[in-house]
C-alpha cells in the first residue's frame, strides 16, 4: 500500500490546554501511528512571532508545546518532529514562492480581510492600521512549510482551509513557470476534533480565558475542576447531561459504558460535588504518567534540543535537495554551474 504524507503545523503561541488535547493532540498523535502515513509535525515558530513579541512567551511556548507533543505520546522515530526556524530553507523558499505570488491572492485572506474590517469598524483612517507584513503574507509562510515537504495530506482546523488552497494556486503557479515541482496539497478538515467546553461552560478557548491548562499540578488542576460552571440543583435532583460541560467533559475521556453509566447518574441525581471528584479522578489517571513525562521534560530543555535537533536533520535530509533544486530551476547558483 502507499503511503501518505501529513504534514501540519503547531503555532508555538500559549501553552497547550485541555481543549487542545482532546481536539488536536491525541487525535493526531493517534494518526501518526497509522502505517500507512508518514507524518511530518513542526512548530511553526516563525508563525508565532507574527501574534507575539514577547521573546520570553515565544521561548516558553515552544518548550512546553515540544514537552506536550512527545509527553502525549509522539514518537520522535517515527515521525519527523522539527521545530520550522531549524530550517533555513523554508524561508528560503518563502522569498522564492513570494515572488510568483500575486497580491492580489493575499488580499483575499481572511485573516487579513478581518483584520481591515476591524479597522474601518472602528473608523480608522488607514484600514491597514497595525498591520503586519507578516499577517499580511503569512500564507505564504505557511505554503513553503507545506510544500517543501511535498505534504499531500494537511490536517487543519476549519479556519486555515483557504491557506491551503492558497499553497495549491503558489503551487501551481510555480510548476507552471519552471516545471513540474511541487505535489499539490490537500486539507483534511478535522471533523472529529472534539470542541470541548471551558470552565465558564462556553468552547475552551484562550480568547475567552476560560482554559484548563493540560499539565497543570494536580492541585491545581483539582481547584480547576472544582470551578466548573454547574446550575444550582440539589442532590437527588435529576441533571440534564445534555446541558453539563461535566458531562461533556466526562464524555471526552470516559468509555461509552461508562458514559451511559453517567448518564443514569444524572437521572438519579448525583451531586455536582460527586460528579467533579468522578471527572477529576477520571483526567487524573489519563494524564497522571504524561503530566509526569511533561515535568521531567520541561526540567530537561537540553534534552528538548537534542530531539528537535535529529528532527531537524532528518527533515533537512528533503529541504536541502528540494531547495538546491529550486535554485537551479529559477535560475540561482553557481556561474559556472
Ligand atoms: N497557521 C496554522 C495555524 O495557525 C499553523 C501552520 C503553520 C500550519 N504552518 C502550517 C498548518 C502548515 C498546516 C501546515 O493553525
Amino acid at each position: 500500500m502507499s503511503t501518505t504524507r501529513v504534514l501540519t503545523g503547531i503555532t508555538t503561541t500559549g501553552i497547550p490546554h485541555l481543549g487542545n488535547y482532546a481536539g488536536a493532540i491525541r487525535p493526531a498523535i493517534a494518526a501518526s501511528n497509522n502505517p500507512n502515513t508518514e507524518s511530518f509535525l513542526f512548530l511553526a515558530d516563525y508563525h508565532a512571532l507574527i501574534k507575539c513579541q514577547e521573546p520570553e512567551r515565544v521561548k516558553e511556548s515552544v518548550r512546553a508545546i515540544a514537552a506536550t507533543w512527545l509527553a502525549c505520546g509522539l514518537d520522535p522515530e517515527r515521525v519527523t518532529f522539527y521545530r520550522q526556524t531549524d530550517i533555513p530553507e523554508i524561508t528560503e523558499l518563502t522569498w522564492v514562492l513570494t515572488t510568483v505570488t500575486a497580491k492580489g491572492l493575499m488580499n483575499r485572506a481572511h485573516a487579513y480581510k478581518a483584520a481591515v474590517q476591524e479597522n474601518i469598524d472602528d473608523d480608522n483612517a488607514d484600514p491597514d492600521r497595525g498591520i503586519t507584513m507578516g499577517l499580511f503574507s503569512y500564507p505564504i509562510l505557511m505554503a513553503a512549510d507545506i510544500l517543501m515537504f511535498n505534504g499531500g495530506k494537511i490536517p487543519v482546523g476549519k479556519d486555515q482551509t483557504q491557506h491551503i488552497e492558497m499553497a495549491r494556486d503558489i503551487a501551481q503557479r510555480f510548476n507552471f513557470l519552471f516545471g513540474e515541482t511541487f505535489t499539490l496539497p490537500e486539507a483534511v478538515i478535522e471533523e472529529s476534533g472534539m470542541i470541548l467546553p471551558g470552565l465558564d461552560g462556553r468552547k475552551m478557548s484562550k480568547s475567552y480565558n476560560n482554559t484548563i491548562p493540560l499539565f497543570e499540578p494536580e492541585k491545581k488542576f483539582r481547584k480547576l475542576i472544582n470551578k466548573i460552571k454547574t446550575n444550582s440543583l440539589e442532590p437527588g435532583e435529576p441533571k440534564d447531561p445534555n446541558d453539563s460541560a461535566l458531562f461533556d467533559l466526562y464524555s471526552a475521556f470516559a468509555d461509552p459504558a461508562a458514559i451511559n453509566d453517567m448518564r443514569q447518574q444524572y437521572a438519579n441525581g448525583i451531586a455536582w460535588g460527586e460528579m467533579k471528584q468522578v471527572l477529576f479522578e477520571l483526567l487524573n489517571e489519563e494524564l497522571k504518567e504524561k503530566r509526569d513525562l511533561y515535568n521531567t521534560l520541561m526540567d530537561d530543555p537540553a534534552q528538548l534540543d537534542q530531539i528537535l535537533k535529529q528532527g531537524a536533520e532528518k527533515a533537512r535530509d528533503y529541504a536541502i535537495p528540494l531547495m538546491k533544486e529550486v535554485r537551479q530551476k529559477v535560475g540561482i547558483g553557481p556561474i559556472a554551474g
